[in-house]
C-alpha cells in the first residue's frame, strides 16, 4: 500500500504535477501507520525543498505520526521548526497531539509544560485538550489535583462534556473511592449531561471492584429504574448489546475474582456477542474458563459456537463441536440439536463442500437424529443449489413420503435445478405437483420455467405457458419479458423479438436496460446500426441511461460496420460520454485480429501490458489467438489501411481515456482520506482517556 502510494507520488513528481497537500498529508499518515518513519521524513523533506509548502496539516500529520511512533522529542522539535521556519503557527490540535503523546508514554511533567507554552502563546486550550490532562491526572491517582484541574474549566470558560466526568469518574472508582464517584455521578445529571454506557460500566465495574455489587445494583440513582433484575448476568447482557464486550468481559472476570457467583447466562451472553463478531478465540477462551469454573455449558452456548464458526466458514471446527456434544450426550434426538446440525448442513453446502454435507447428512441418520421439515429444506435446496438433481429428487421425494409437504421455496429451487440440468418435463411435472398440492406457482417459478424453455428453444412452448400465467392472474415481469425477447434475438427472430418488445409496452411493464442491451445486441449483431443508434437516442430520451454494456456493443457493431458510417457513429459516442473499459478494450484487440491486423493486436497488448492495464482472461485469449494466427502465418495482413487506421484510432482514443482517468483516480483515492484535524475521527484518537 504505502509502497504503492510513493509509486504514485514519484510518477506526479515526474510528470511535472505538484502533488496536492490533502494527498500529502494522507501519505504521511500512510507512511507512519506502516512504520516507515525514513519515507516518511524523505517525503515531508522532499516538499521542504520542492514544494508544495507544508502547511499546518501536514505538521500536525508529522506530529501525530511521530508520537505516536514513540519519537516525542522529534514531534516538539517541529513545533518549533514550524513557527520559525515557515512561520506557521501551531494550533490546538498540534499541541493536543503532543500533550497527548507526552502522557501515553508518562511523560505528564512536560505534558504540563507544553501546556503552559501553549496558554501563554495566546493559544485556547479545549476541553479535549482538559480530557487528556485530567486523565493523565487520574491515570496517576493525583485526584485532589484532578479535580483541582476539574474545576479550572468552569473558571476558564471551557464547559466539560461527558467524557470529562468519565474520565473523573474513572480515576475516582479505580482508586476505590465509590462515593466520590458517585457525587461526580450526580453532579453530571445536575449539569445536564447523559451519561452513556461508558459511564454505566465505569460505575459497574468499579462497584464490583471495591465489593459494592448488591448495593450498586439496588442503586437505582445510578442505574435507572429500567434495570430489571438484580443479578451479575443482567450486567453483562446490557454491556454486551451496547457492544462493550471488553468491559462486559473484564466485569465478569471481576466477578469470579472476587468469589462473586457467577452463572452460565452471562458467559452464554458474551460467547454470543463475542462468535457475532466473529472474534471465535475470545469465545472458546470463556468457554474454557467456564468449563473450568465447573460450569455445564447448555446447547445454547455450543448455539453460539457453531453458528459462529459455521458463519466463518470454519467447518473443521464445527464438526469438531457438533462431536463433542454428541459424545457426551447433550439433548441428543432434539429438535435443538436437529437445528444446530442443520446451520452445520447449511453452512457446509454454502462453502460448497458437498462431499462434507452428504457426510454430515448420513451421520444425523446414524446417530438416530430424525431430520425435520427445517433440515430437508436446507438439505434439499443445498443439493439443488450445487446442482445435484438426482440426489436431490430423492430428498424431495423421501420429504414428501415422510409426510413433511414441501413448501414454494424447496419447489422452486428444485424445479430450477431441473430446469439448469435441462430436463424441462420434470421441471413442468413439478410445477403441476405443486399446484396440486395447494401451492400457488409465483412469477419467480414462471420466470424459471420459461428461462428453461428459453434455453432450449422452445419458444412455442413459452407462449403457452405465458397464456396459462396472465390466466392465473400473474402477470408477467421485466424479468420475464427480458428472458422471451433474448430467446428470440438469439434465434435471430428479430420480428418476434420486435412483437415482444411491443407487447411488453403495451402491458405497462417499462423495458430496463438489460432489455435495451439485449436489443441493442442483436440490432448489432444483424449489422442494422442506424436503428442501433436510434435505440441509443431513445434510452437518452426514456432516462434510462446507456451503461457500459450498451455502450460496448454498439461499439462492437461500430467496429465492423461500414467505415463511414462507423465513423460518424463514433463521432456521437464520443459526445455521450462514453467511459471506456477492460471489455471495450478486448472488442478492439478482437477486432484487430478479426479484421487480419493481428500484428496490430499484440503491439497493442505489449504497450497496455507495460501500462498495467488490468487484463481479464478474455483479453488473454485474444492475446492467445492473436499470437496463433500470427504464428500459423507471420505474412498475413490486411491492406485496408483505412480500416485499420480508423480501428488505431478508436484504440488510442480508449487508450488516452483510461489512461487520464487511471491517474485521476489515483490522486482522488489519495485526496478522499485526506488529513482534516477537526474530524471526528482525530478527536478519538486524542479522546481515548
Ligand atoms: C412463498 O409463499 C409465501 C406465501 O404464499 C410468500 O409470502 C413467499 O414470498 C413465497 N416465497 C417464494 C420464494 O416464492
Ligand atoms: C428427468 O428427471 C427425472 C427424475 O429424476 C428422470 O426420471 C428423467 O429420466 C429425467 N429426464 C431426462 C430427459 O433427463
Ligand atoms: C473513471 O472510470 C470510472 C468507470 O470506469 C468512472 O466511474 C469514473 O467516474 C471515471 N473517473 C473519472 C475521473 O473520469
Amino acid at each position: 500500500m504505502a509502497a504503492e502510494a510513493l509509486h504514485v507520488l514519484a510518477r506526479v513528481r515526474i510528470s511535472g504535477n505538484t502533488p496536492s497537500l490533502s494527498a500529502l498529508a494522507a501519505l504521511l499518515r500512510l507512511l507512519f501507520c506502516s512504520g516507515e518513519v525514513r519515507a516518511a521524513w524523505n517525503v515531508f523533506e522532499e516538499m521542504a525543498t520542492r514544494g508544495p509548502r507544508p502547511s499546518l496539516a501536514i505538521f500536525n500529520a508529522m506530529i501525530l505520526g511521530l508520537c505516536h511512533r514513540g519519537m516525542l522529542r522529534a514531534g516538539s522539535g517541529l513545533l518549533g521548526v514550524m513557527e520559525k521556519k515557515f512561520g506557521i503557527i501551531p494550533d490546538v490540535v498540534s499541541y493536543n497531539i503532543l500533550i497527548k503523546g507526552h502522557c501515553v508514554f508518562g511523560w505528564s511533567g512536560d505534558a504540563f509544560k507544553l501546556f503552559k507554552e501553549m496558554c501563554s502563546s495566546g493559544c485556547e486550550p479545549t476541553v479535549v485538550m482538559y480530557n487528556i490532562l485530567v486523565d493523565v491526572l487520574c491515570h496517576e491517582g493525583r485526584m485532589v489535583e484532578a479535580r483541582r484541574l476539574f474545576d479550572e474549566m468552569a473558571q476558564v470558560g471551557i464547559k466539560e462534556n461527558t467524557i470529562t466526568f468519565n474520565v473523573l469518574i474513572d480515576g475516582y472508582a479505580k482508586t476505590g473511592r465509590m462515593d466520590e464517584a458517585r457525587a461526580a455521578y450526580r453532579e453530571m445529571k445536575v449539569r445536564g449531561l447523559v451519561p452513556d454506557s461508558c459511564t454505566f460500566n465505569i460505575l459497574a465495574a468499579g462497584a464490583y471492584k471495591f465489593g459494592h455489587a448488591a448495593q450498586s445494583i439496588h442503586d437505582h440513582e445510578i442505574f435507572g429504574s429500567q434495570l430489571p433484575a438484580d443479578s451479575l448476568d443482567v450486567l453483562v447482557c446490557r454491556l454486551c448489546w451496547d457492544g462493550r464486550l471488553d468491559d462486559a468481559w473484564e466485569l465478569l472476570r471481576g466477578a469470579i475474582e472476587q468469589g462473586v457467583p457467577v452463572s452460565v447466562a452471562g458467559f452464554n451472553a458474551l460467547i454470543a456477542a463475542y462468535s457475532k463478531e466473529g472474534l471465535h478465540e475470545v469465545a472458546f477462551e470463556l468457554y474454557r474458563i467456564m468449563k473450568k469454573l465447573g460450569l455445564a455449558p447448555s446447547t445454547h452456548t455450543f448455539n453460539y459456537l457453531i453458528m459462529g464458526l459455521c458463519n466463518q466458514g470454519r467447518l473443521d471446527e464445527a464438526q469438531l463441536i457438533l462431536e463433542h456434544m454428541v459424545s457426551k450426550g447433550y439433548c441428543l434426538r432434539t429438535s435443538f440439536t436437529i437445528y444446530l446440525v442443520t446451520i452445520y448442513l447449511d453452512a457446509s453446502f454454502r462453502e460448497g463442500d458437498a462431499v462434507r454435507a452428504l457426510k454430515c447428512w448420513d451421520d444425523m441418520e446414524k446417530i438416530g437424529l430424525q431430520p425435520d421439515f427445517i433440515a430437508f429444506s436446507a438439505y434439499v435446496n443445498g443439493l439443488c443449489r450445487l446442482d445435484y438433481v438426482n440426489e436431490a429428487y430423492q430428498a424431495f421425494a423421501e420429504m414428501t413420503t415422510r409426510g413433511l409437504e414441501p413448501n414454494n421455496i424447496t419447489y422452486n429451487s428444485i424445479i430450477s435445478a431441473f430446469c439448469r440440468a435441462g430436463n424441462m418435463s420434470e421441471a413442468l411435472k413439478l410445477q403441476q405437483n405443486m399446484r396440486q398440492s395447494g401451492l400457488v406457482p409465483d412469477v419467480y417459478t414462471r420466470n424459471i420455467l420459461i428461462d428453461g424453455l428459453c434455453r432450449q428453444g422452445n419458444l412455442k412452448m413459452v407462449d403457452s405457458l405465458l397464456l396459462d400465467m396472465c390466466s392465473n392472474g400473474l402477470i408477467p415481469d421485466t424479468v420475464t419479458y427480458n428472458t422471451i425477447i433474448n430467446a428470440y434475438c438469439r434465434s435471430q427472430d428479430m420480428n418476434g423479438a420486435m412483437n415482444f418488445m411491443n407487447k411488453m409496452f403495451a402491458a405497462g411493464c417499462e423495458p430496463d436496460i438489460f432489455t435495451y442491451n439485449i436489443w441493442m445486441h442483436s440490432l448489432c449483431s444483424n449489422h442494422m446500426l442506424n436503428q442501433a443508434g436510434k435505440v441509443l437516442d431513445e434510452l437518452v430520451t426514456r432516462g434510462c441511461p446507456p451503461n457500459s454494456v450498451t455502450y460496448n456493443t454498439f461499439m462492437d457493431g461500430i467496429c465492423s460496420d461500414v467505415l463511414n458510417r462507423a465513423m460518424i457513429l463514433t463521432g456521437r459516442l464520443i459526445k455521450m460520454a462514453f467511459q471506456p473499459n477492460t471489455i471495450t478494450l478486448n472488442v478492439f484487440l478482437s477486432h484487430f485480429c478479426k479484421q487480419g491486423f493481428g500484428k496490430r493486436a499484440l503491439m497493442w497488448a505489449e504497450k497496455l501490458r507495460e501500462d498495467s492495464f488490468v487484463f481479464d482472461d478474455d483479453t488473454r485469449n485474444i492475446i492467445d489467438w492473436a499470437q496463433r494466427e500470427m504464428e500459423k502465418d507471420p505474412q498475413v495482413n490486411n491492406e485496408d489501411t483505412d480500416r485499420c487506421l480508423f480501428l488505431e484510432f478508436l484504440m488510442f482514443m480508449t487508450y488516452e481515456t483510461m489512461h487520464n482517468n487511471r491517474s485521476s483516480e489515483a490522486r482522488h483515492v489519495l485526496a478522499d482520506k485526506g488529513f482534516d484535524p477537526g474530524s471526528s475521527n482525530m478527536i478519538k484518537i486524542l479522546d481515548t482517556g
